[in-house]
Protein backbone atom coordinates (compact mmCIF):
# COMPACT_ATOMS: atom_id res chain seq x y z
CA UNK A 1 0.00 0.00 0.00
CA UNK A 2 1.28 3.34 -0.73
CA UNK A 3 2.16 5.61 1.89
CA UNK A 4 1.35 9.12 2.87
CA UNK A 5 3.11 11.50 5.77
CA UNK A 6 0.53 13.98 7.81
CA UNK A 7 2.22 16.83 10.14
CA UNK A 8 -0.05 18.58 12.30
CA UNK A 9 1.27 21.67 13.65
CA UNK A 10 0.26 24.82 16.31
CA UNK A 11 -1.31 26.91 13.34
CA UNK A 12 -6.06 27.52 13.97
CA UNK A 13 -7.86 24.92 12.17
CA UNK A 14 -6.51 21.41 13.27
CA UNK A 15 -9.76 20.44 12.52
CA UNK A 16 -8.46 20.26 8.99
CA UNK A 17 -5.81 17.97 9.79
CA UNK A 18 -8.19 15.61 11.67
CA UNK A 19 -10.56 15.82 8.57
CA UNK A 20 -7.92 14.86 6.45
CA UNK A 21 -7.15 12.04 8.48
CA UNK A 22 -10.73 10.67 8.22
CA UNK A 23 -10.72 11.33 4.87
CA UNK A 24 -7.77 9.34 3.82
CA UNK A 25 -8.55 6.22 6.49
CA UNK A 26 -11.80 6.06 4.89
CA UNK A 27 -10.29 5.82 1.14
CA UNK A 28 -8.57 2.68 1.98
CA UNK A 29 -5.58 3.92 -0.48
CA UNK A 30 -3.09 4.66 1.49
CA UNK A 31 -1.22 3.95 5.12
CA UNK A 32 -0.90 7.18 7.23
CA UNK A 33 2.27 7.79 9.08
CA UNK A 34 1.21 10.76 11.89
CA UNK A 35 3.15 13.60 13.60
CA UNK A 36 1.63 16.26 16.24
CA UNK A 37 3.91 18.46 17.48
CA UNK A 38 3.38 19.88 21.06
CA UNK A 39 1.70 23.16 19.79
CA UNK A 40 -0.92 21.37 17.65
CA UNK A 41 -1.55 19.05 21.00
CA UNK A 42 -2.32 22.62 22.70
CA UNK A 43 -4.79 24.02 19.63
CA UNK A 44 -6.35 20.49 19.50
CA UNK A 45 -7.42 21.17 22.97
CA UNK A 46 -8.47 24.92 22.81
CA UNK A 47 -10.23 24.76 19.35
CA UNK A 48 -11.66 21.02 19.50
CA UNK A 49 -13.23 18.21 21.57
CA UNK A 50 -11.37 15.36 20.16
CA UNK A 51 -9.67 13.84 22.03
CA UNK A 52 -5.80 12.93 20.94
CA UNK A 53 -5.88 9.62 21.35
CA UNK A 54 -9.08 9.84 18.86
CA UNK A 55 -6.83 11.32 16.61
CA UNK A 56 -4.02 8.84 16.30
CA UNK A 57 -6.26 6.21 15.96
CA UNK A 58 -7.03 7.45 12.25
CA UNK A 59 -3.43 6.46 11.66
CA UNK A 60 -1.25 3.55 10.59
CA UNK A 61 2.09 4.59 12.41
CA UNK A 62 2.23 7.76 15.24
CA UNK A 63 5.83 9.44 15.70
CA UNK A 64 6.94 11.67 18.28
CA UNK A 65 7.82 15.06 16.44
CA UNK A 66 11.12 14.70 18.83
CA UNK A 67 12.21 10.97 17.48
CA UNK A 68 14.29 11.92 14.63
CA UNK A 69 15.26 8.08 14.80
CA UNK A 70 11.81 6.72 12.81
CA UNK A 71 12.06 5.41 9.60
CA UNK A 72 10.43 8.40 8.09
CA UNK A 73 13.49 10.83 8.40
CA UNK A 74 15.22 8.84 5.79
CA UNK A 75 14.72 8.90 1.60
CA UNK A 76 15.04 5.65 1.21
CA UNK A 77 11.79 5.54 2.51
CA UNK A 78 9.55 5.30 0.43
CA UNK A 79 6.30 7.29 0.85
CA UNK A 80 4.29 9.15 -1.70
CA UNK A 81 4.88 12.34 -0.14
CA UNK A 82 3.88 14.67 2.51
CA UNK A 83 1.13 17.11 3.44
CA UNK A 84 1.07 19.70 6.41
CA UNK A 85 -1.93 20.46 8.05
CA UNK A 86 -2.41 22.99 9.24
CA UNK A 87 1.14 24.59 9.06
CA UNK A 88 2.39 27.19 11.24
CA UNK A 89 4.55 29.67 9.93
CA UNK A 90 7.09 28.34 12.23
CA UNK A 91 7.05 25.19 11.07
CA UNK A 92 7.12 26.67 7.49
CA UNK A 93 10.44 28.28 8.35
CA UNK A 94 11.77 25.48 9.53
CA UNK A 95 11.40 23.63 6.40
CA UNK A 96 12.59 26.40 4.26
CA UNK A 97 15.43 26.53 6.07
CA UNK A 98 16.33 22.95 6.51
CA UNK A 99 16.18 23.76 10.02
CA UNK A 100 15.77 19.89 11.08
CA UNK A 101 15.36 19.65 15.01
CA UNK A 102 11.99 18.47 15.00
CA UNK A 103 10.39 15.47 12.54
CA UNK A 104 7.97 17.27 11.28
CA UNK A 105 10.66 19.22 9.68
CA UNK A 106 12.97 16.58 8.88
CA UNK A 107 10.47 14.80 7.03
CA UNK A 108 9.64 17.29 5.03
CA UNK A 109 13.19 17.95 3.82
CA UNK A 110 13.48 14.45 3.34
CA UNK A 111 10.27 14.80 0.93
CA UNK A 112 11.83 18.00 -0.84
CA UNK A 113 15.38 16.55 -1.44
CA UNK A 114 13.65 13.24 -2.88
CA UNK A 115 11.72 15.19 -4.85
CA UNK A 116 8.36 14.10 -3.97
CA UNK A 117 4.86 16.05 -2.89
CA UNK A 118 5.14 18.43 -0.47
CA UNK A 119 1.79 20.28 0.66
CA UNK A 120 2.34 22.83 3.53
CA UNK A 121 -1.62 24.14 4.53
CA UNK A 122 -0.27 27.61 5.82
CA UNK A 123 -2.34 29.08 8.28
CA UNK A 124 -1.46 32.84 9.13
CA UNK A 125 -3.30 36.15 8.40
CA UNK A 126 -2.13 38.82 7.41
CA UNK A 127 1.65 37.48 6.05
CA UNK A 128 4.15 40.24 6.14
CA UNK A 129 6.81 40.31 3.63
CA UNK A 130 8.96 37.69 5.60
CA UNK A 131 5.93 34.86 5.26
CA UNK A 132 5.79 35.46 1.60
CA UNK A 133 9.22 35.40 1.17
CA UNK A 134 9.62 31.96 2.97
CA UNK A 135 6.46 30.65 0.67
CA UNK A 136 8.08 32.00 -2.22
CA UNK A 137 11.25 30.06 -1.64
CA UNK A 138 9.61 26.38 -1.18
CA UNK A 139 6.91 27.14 -4.43
CA UNK A 140 10.87 26.97 -6.22
CA UNK A 141 12.22 24.12 -4.43
CA UNK A 142 8.75 22.10 -5.90
CA UNK A 143 6.49 22.58 -2.58
CA UNK A 144 2.67 23.18 -2.56
CA UNK A 145 2.04 25.95 -0.92
CA UNK A 146 -1.82 26.05 -0.26
CA UNK A 147 -3.13 28.54 2.37
CA UNK A 148 -6.34 27.59 4.25
CA UNK A 149 -8.45 29.69 2.11
CA UNK A 150 -12.06 28.22 1.85
CA UNK A 151 -14.20 28.30 -1.50
CA UNK A 152 -17.64 28.51 -2.04
CA UNK A 153 -18.75 27.31 -5.20
CA UNK A 154 -19.92 24.18 -3.31
CA UNK A 155 -22.43 26.53 -1.46
CA UNK A 156 -21.74 25.10 1.90
CA UNK A 157 -24.18 24.86 4.62
CA UNK A 158 -21.82 24.14 7.84
CA UNK A 159 -18.36 24.15 8.57
CA UNK A 160 -17.71 21.05 7.93
CA UNK A 161 -18.79 21.57 4.17
CA UNK A 162 -16.15 24.16 4.01
CA UNK A 163 -13.59 21.81 5.84
CA UNK A 164 -14.07 19.27 3.85
CA UNK A 165 -13.82 21.07 0.19
CA UNK A 166 -10.86 22.25 1.45
CA UNK A 167 -9.36 18.83 2.58
CA UNK A 168 -10.54 17.49 -1.01
CA UNK A 169 -8.28 20.19 -2.57
CA UNK A 170 -5.79 19.59 -0.58
CA UNK A 171 -5.79 15.89 -1.66
CA UNK A 172 -5.67 16.64 -5.46
CA UNK A 173 -2.61 18.29 -4.98
CA UNK A 174 -1.17 14.84 -3.71
CA UNK A 175 -2.90 12.67 -6.38
CA UNK A 176 -6.02 12.00 -4.24
CA UNK A 177 -8.85 12.47 -6.74
CA UNK A 178 -11.96 11.54 -4.40
CA UNK A 179 -15.59 11.16 -5.52
CA UNK A 180 -16.81 12.80 -3.32
CA UNK A 181 -15.03 16.18 -3.99
CA UNK A 182 -17.51 19.02 -5.28
CA UNK A 183 -16.18 20.13 -8.69
CA UNK A 184 -16.39 23.40 -9.98
CA UNK A 185 -19.02 23.00 -13.17
CA UNK A 186 -19.57 26.83 -14.85
C1 LIG B 1 -4.72 28.78 19.81
C2 LIG B 1 -3.48 29.06 19.00
C3 LIG B 1 -3.60 29.39 17.67
C4 LIG B 1 -2.46 29.63 16.90
N1 LIG B 1 -2.63 29.93 15.59
C5 LIG B 1 -1.54 30.07 14.79
C6 LIG B 1 -1.71 30.26 13.40
O1 LIG B 1 -2.82 30.31 12.88
N2 LIG B 1 -0.58 30.33 12.64
C7 LIG B 1 0.68 30.23 13.17
O2 LIG B 1 1.64 30.28 12.41
N3 LIG B 1 0.86 30.07 14.51
C8 LIG B 1 -0.22 29.98 15.33
N4 LIG B 1 -0.05 29.76 16.68
C9 LIG B 1 1.32 29.78 17.24
C10 LIG B 1 2.04 28.44 17.09
O3 LIG B 1 1.36 27.45 17.85
C11 LIG B 1 3.48 28.58 17.59
O4 LIG B 1 4.22 29.42 16.73
C12 LIG B 1 4.20 27.26 17.73
O5 LIG B 1 5.52 27.47 18.19
C13 LIG B 1 4.22 26.45 16.45
O6 LIG B 1 4.97 25.28 16.69
P1 LIG B 1 4.94 24.04 15.67
O7 LIG B 1 5.11 24.58 14.30
O8 LIG B 1 6.10 23.20 16.10
O9 LIG B 1 3.65 23.31 15.87
C14 LIG B 1 -1.18 29.54 17.49
C15 LIG B 1 -1.06 29.22 18.83
C16 LIG B 1 -2.20 28.97 19.58
C17 LIG B 1 -2.05 28.61 21.04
Amino acid sequence: MKKIIVGLTGASGVVYGIRLLDIVRSSNLFEIHLIISESAKKVISLETNCPLNQIEEKADFVYSNQDQSSVISSGSFITSGMIVVPCSIKTLSGIENSYNDCLIVRAADVVLKEKRNLVLCVRETPFHLGHIKLMEELLKRGAVVFPLIPSFYNKPNCISDIVDQTVYRILDQIGIFLENSIRYKG
